[in-house]
């Protein structure tokens, strides 16, 4: 639209209109508003209009990020790959929105906090922090509104200059960015369109998202490239050890370290408390520390932060199970009943007792919270404390007719005849074979 035809839609003359667009004069409430209805920006001028008349200064630069880890180690390849993103975007002169997913405590925040730091100071708008909330087992996950809600003021937009409802909130925030680049992180989301209403779109902006659910939701809305955050490498368990418990301890017991990491699932939750373990009693070795998590129904005590019992393997694996539907608890419960680390599709299908397609999808559900993990088609990983912890949920939340029931159809379904046999429960023994075999016929049907 011309300016001359809004002039003479608004009832006001060209001249003024011009000064207001080029921010030679400020506009009445009157005269936001009717430009808003007039070009349908929904509550977007009005909003800056106040702000504009009440901070003749300008916007604050806001610098939100919380201290990271205090001994962080490794992630290379994963900041490096970040970095490239980056820099592609910066030449596109296009917006970057990254989504981190992966497991419970596998440093997907703590990463995303590092790779801020690095690139803080990029951004002359500021930086955004807001911890969502969406996978903590007490709070509720925060509502947009209230986010967007706390970035205004953190512009040092006055409480009365923030438009009530999220729509025109959002339209405000992304009008700031538009002003001067910024980068938001938003950590620990509970899904995709948890953080829709907080996405920027200018040119230079960067979002960046950490959550347990993989966002693919994001990815096809908003183009946000997905990287998954894995478990860490031998040698970066080491380091993280190594940098907690003290470099001498590990370099004399090598063995023990990598035992100890491996007892950890190499998850830097696990790694940590294990470490803080270590700092703690100086007096006992690694092998001890190995020892102590021997016991697959002693291990999840174990790495238990005895200060801060939130801080523990256990509570963050709850949160994502708890979060389940029935049906997916269920079979989650039911696949910690199977020894072995990888399963198929068919025996899973046993286990739970539902028919091949049906459970296909209900280890879609799982793998899409990273409850498990696919290595391939119709196969299934999970780390050992995944293992246990759903082995100690179904000991509490079935009964021990089922969970004999679902075995004895494994292992039925392992001899490849009538899914009741054999005809009495199961001992360990067998079901371990059973498993073991059922992992072998799988590997050589894998090719
Ligand atoms: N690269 C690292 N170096 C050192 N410590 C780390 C690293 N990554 C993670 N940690 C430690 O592991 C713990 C868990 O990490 P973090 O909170 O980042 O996991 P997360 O994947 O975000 O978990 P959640 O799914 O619960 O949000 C942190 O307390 C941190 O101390
Ligand atoms: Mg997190």
């Amino acid at each position: 639209m011309s300016l001359r035809q809004m002039a003479r839609l608004l009832h006001y003359s060209p001249g003024w209109i011009s000064r207001v667009e080029n921010g030679r004069a400020i506009p009445t409430d009157e005269l936001a508003r009717a430009c808003d209805e007039l070009l349908a920006l929904d509550g977007e001028l009005i909003a800056l209009a106040r702000a504009d008349r009440s901070g003749p200064v300008g916007l604050l630069r806001p610098a939100q990020l919380p201290p990271g880890a205090s001994a962080f180690v490794g992630r290379r390849a994963l900041l490096k790959e970040l970095d490239v993103l980056l820099a592609d975007a910066n030449r596109r002169e296009s917006v970057l929105t990254v989504a981190l997913d992966g497991p419970a405590g596998v440093g997907k925040s703590t990463v995303a906090l590092r790779w801020a730091y690095e690139i803080a100071d990029r951004f002359p708008g500021g930086v955004l922090f807001t911890d969502l909330q969406g996978n903590s087992p007490e709070a509720r996950p925060l509502a947009a509104a209230d986010v967007l809600e706390q970035f205004l003021t953190a512009f040092g937009l006055p409480a009365a200059a923030v438009p009530a409802d999220e729509a025109e909130r959002a339209a405000v925030f992304r009008s700031i960015a538009v002003r001067r680049p910024i980068l938001v992180i938003l950590d620990n989301a509970a899904g995709s369109r948890h953080v829709e209403p907080l996405l920027v779109g200018a040119r230079g902006c960067v979002a960046l998202v950490t959550s347990r659910r993989r966002l693919t939701g994001l990815a096809v809305k908003a183009g946000a490239h997905r990287l998954s955050v894995r478990p860490m490498d031998q040698s970066e368990s080491a380091d993280l050890l190594s940098a907690v418990a003290g470099p001498e301890r590990v370099a004399a017991e090598p063995t023990a370290t990598a035992d100890l990491a491996r007892r950890c699932a190499h998850l830097p939750l696990a790694l940590r408390i294990a470490a803080e373990r270590l700092a703690t009693f100086p007096h006992r070795s690694i092998a001890d520390a190995v020892a102590e998590l021997a016991d697959r129904q002693h291990r999840l005590n174990v790495l238990t932060d005895i200060d801060d019992p939130h801080l523990a393997v256990r509570a963050a694996l709850s949160s994502s199970y708890r979060a389940l539907d029935d049906e997916a608890a269920r079979t989650f419960r039911f696949l910690g009943l199977f020894p072995g680390a990888t399963i198929g599709a068919a025996a899973a299908a046993a286990l739970v007792d539902r028919p091949l397609g049906h459970t296909r999808r209900l280890l879609e559900v799982l793998a899409a919270v990273h409850l498990l993990e696919e290595t391939g088609p119709d196969r299934y990983l999970r780390h050992d404390l995944l293992r246990d912890y759903a082995a100690e949920r179904a000991a509490e939340e079935e009964s021990a007719t089922a969970c004999q029931e679902a075995l004895r159809r494994l292992v039925g379904w392992y001899v490849g005849t009538a899914r009741d046999w054999p005809p009495h429960a199961p001992g360990e023994a067998e079901v371990a074979e059973a498993a073991e075999r059922v992992e072998q016929v799988e590997q050589v049907e894998q090719g």
